[in-house]
């Protein structure tokens, strides 16, 4: 399996790993949308053989709606089924940090299963006093720190795109 930056040529496949993945074609357009409205971004692709199995996707997100941190959110993640639980995943996340830190991310946020994320080092954002601006359970709200110590002294409230409301 390798782990790249996604292409033009990949964009059919994204989105039919994430309406296989989520069962629903709104990640899928959340997907396109950010694409097409949003920079910087981060996509990369997993590729087995010839086929394009898994995808990442990272976009900014805002602390108290300000722009002079550099955040991005980990949204959305989908791995074909049938190649799920077979370290695709893992690798898209840690390579998709990787590329996040080489572009100068202070922090990612993600909203996803606490079973999971903690592996890469995510923490609830609780510990740095930093919540969603959505209604979620404290712990499913996770931020991983790629410059030490990057947000010290920030604390509120991190937002997404607009487009994030859809899903
Ligand atoms: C979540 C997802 C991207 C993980 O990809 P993957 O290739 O299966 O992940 P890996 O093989 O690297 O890791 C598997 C681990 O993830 C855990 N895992 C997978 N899906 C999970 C879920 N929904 N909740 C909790 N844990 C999950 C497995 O328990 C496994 O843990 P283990 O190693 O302790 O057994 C994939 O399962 C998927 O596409 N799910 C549907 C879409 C989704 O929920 N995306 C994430 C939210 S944005």
């Amino acid at each position: 399996m390798i782990i790249r930056e996604e292409t033009e040529e990949d964009i059919i496949a994204v989105r039919a790993i994430h309406e296989a993945a989520f069962g629903s074609p709104a990640e899928a357009e959340l997907v396109d949308t950010l694409r097409s409205q949003v920079r910087p971004i981060i996509s990369m692709v997993a590729v087995e053989g010839a086929l394009v199995v898994g995808h990442i996707f990272f976009s900014p997100v805002t602390l108290n709606s300000l722009q002079n941190l550099k955040l991005m959110g980990l949204a959305p993640m989908a791995v074909m089924p049938g190649h799920q639980r077979g370290g695709v995943g893992s690798a898209l996340v840690v390579r998709g940090l990787e590329e996040c830190a080489n572009r100068g991310v202070g922090a990612v946020t993600v909203l996803g299963h606490p079973a999971y994320y903690p592996r890469f080092g995510f923490l609830p954002s609780v510990r740095f006093g930093i919540r969603s601006e959505y209604p979620v359970p404290e712990e499913v709200f996770m931020i991983k720190e790629l410059i030490p110590n990057y947000l010290h002294d920030h604390r509120g409230t991190i937002n997404y795109h607009e487009a994030f409301g859809d899903v």
